[in-house]
């Protein structure tokens, strides 16, 4: 059997993906039911709720494009940090020349910050970043609801909670919508607009054409766990974990996902953001889940041990004082042979070639999920999500370009052994089969 080679792109194929790159870009601003000539709202002043990580880097691309911006936390210390935060990363960017001081100046100028709630009522927008707890994004759009002017958009940058439930709290859910920025939200190019079942038109319209302004790219997606890009990404990390019980050592998974184009493998990119991220909910879930499938917590224990990444000089791999080269760790790897050996796994050797099948086909298989659901519109804006917010190889294409390149006849045919193998997660998408069964590729869904 003819074997794809995840690992060499030729120049031509190159430039195929980054051609498909640049249509999916374009593609993606187009929305079937809302035409382009769609009237705007008005967006001259917007108030960011939460200056923390994702709020402040909210605020600077908002300032960036001369907008006016609100930024308005709970209390004046987490205020201060804030809005300290937005200064030191003009201050980095203005000393890697990537602005001058009086563009930079401009933009501080631009950025006020607030305590009070009641000090966002001319706002035409807001986009709310607290803390990711369904209750308490609901007390603050149930303020929203009472403090805002009428028409005044309302966003949540909420990681993956159901909008709807958001937009229940107040007497206006056709304004309501996601707008799921990236971190850093100033540098990170995707945008990802979350459609509630009330959200109106001019709304979507308004933020996708919003995004486009602040030099990103903006990507429609349905209310779905995780949206788009998180969808996908929890099939990834999963396999990921997986692989390291089956047999293969974190530093050869984050090899085989370097060979295949990843700047950083996933285990290096867990011990950048830190390991204990969500920690809370994901051990809030643990008590609940379904217990028909497998289930890996790893990371939790990892966490438990004081592994936190980076952060702590120890994770997936062990940093020496001041320096982020991650070192293999044999501390690390004696405890991962016993947590195989604790399972009942009997480790083996994993090639590349599956590393990257397990990693890539979870992806391929909810992308197709998304699809025949209408989470997602079409296979491009799921490579475009990929391409700009998940750091997926630029010469790959996206993960619904490379299922068709591979053919997806043979992407099925793996996917369905890994379910006869592994099981429930493995569950083939029935476009898959269908598109298998008619002859056709993603491609042919594309409009
Ligand atoms: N960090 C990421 O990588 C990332 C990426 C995309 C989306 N998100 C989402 O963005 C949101 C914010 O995440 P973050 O990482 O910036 O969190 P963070 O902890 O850095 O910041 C949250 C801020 O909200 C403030 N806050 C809490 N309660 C408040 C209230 N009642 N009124 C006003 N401000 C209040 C806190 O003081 C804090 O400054 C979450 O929903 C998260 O899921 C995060």
């Amino acid at each position: 059997m003819h074997h794809f080679d995840f690992f060499n792109v030729s120049d031509d194929a190159l430039a195929r993906a980054k051609a498909h790159a640049k249509m999916a870009a374009e593609k993606a601003a187009h929305v079937p039911d809302i035409p382009l000539t769609t009237p705007l709202r008005p967006v001259q002043q917007v108030a960011v709720i939460g200056a923390g990580t994702m709020g402040s880097g909210i605020a600077m691309s908002l300032a960036n494009m001369g907008v006016n911006v609100l930024l308005v936390d709970a209390d004046a210390p987490s205020l201060q940090r804030g809005l300290q935060r937005v200064k030191d990363n003009y201050a980095t960017s203005l000393k890697r020349g990537k602005l001058t001081q009086s563009d930079m100046d401009k933009c501080l100028g631009l950025i006020q910050g607030t305590v009070q709630m009641t000090n966002i009522q001319n706002a035409d927008m807001v986009i709310e970043a607290v803390y990711e707890d369904m209750g308490l994004k609901q007390s603050i759009f149930r303020q929203l609801d009472e403090v805002c002017k009428p028409g005044a958009i309302l966003a949540t940058n909420t990681s993956g909670l159901d909008v709807d439930q958001i937009a229940a709290v107040t007497q206006r859910p056709q304004d309501v919508v996601g707008a799921h920025f990236f971190s850093p939200a100033h540098v990170m190019r995707l945008l990802e607009v979350v459609r509630g079942a009330a959200t109106s038109n001019d709304v979507i319209a308004t933020l996708m054409d919003l995004g486009r302004r602040m030099g990103k790219i903006s990507v429609l997606a349905k209310i779905y766990p995780g949206f788009i890009g998180n969808a996908l990404f929890r099939n990834y990390t999963r396999e990921a974990h997986f692989l390291v019980e089956d047999g293969a050592l974190p530093h050869e998974v984050d090899a085989a996902l370097t060979r295949f184009g990843y700047a950083m493998g996933i285990f290096v990119v867990h011990d950048m953001g830190g390991n204990d991220v969500g920690l809370q909910t994901r051990k809030a879930q643990m008590a609940t889940r379904p217990n028909d499938r497998r289930w890996n917590d790893l990371i939790v224990k990892l966490c438990d041990m004081g592994r936190l990444g980076q952060k702590s000089g120890k994770g997936w791999y062990r940093y020496e004082a001041g320096d982020r080269t991650p070192h293999r760790d044999p501390e690390l790897e004696k405890f991962i042979v016993e947590e195989s050996a604790r399972i009942g796994l009997t480790r083996r050797i994993i090639s590349e070639t599956e590393i990257i099948k397990r990693c890539l086909y979870g992806m391929i298989n909810e992308g197709a999920k998304l699809l025949e659901q209408g989470i997602a519109l079409r296979p491009s804006d799921i490579d475009i999500t990929y391409l700009t917010g998940y750091g997926f190889p630029a010469r790959q294409g996206g993960p619904m370009y490379i299922a068709d390149k591979i053919g997806l006849p043979q992407v099925l045919a793996d996917i369905e052994k890994f379910y006869s193998e592994y099981g429930v997660w493995w569950q083939p998408a029935s476009l898959l089969q269908k598109l298998v069964k008619n002859g056709q590729s993603f491609a042919d869904l594309q409009h």
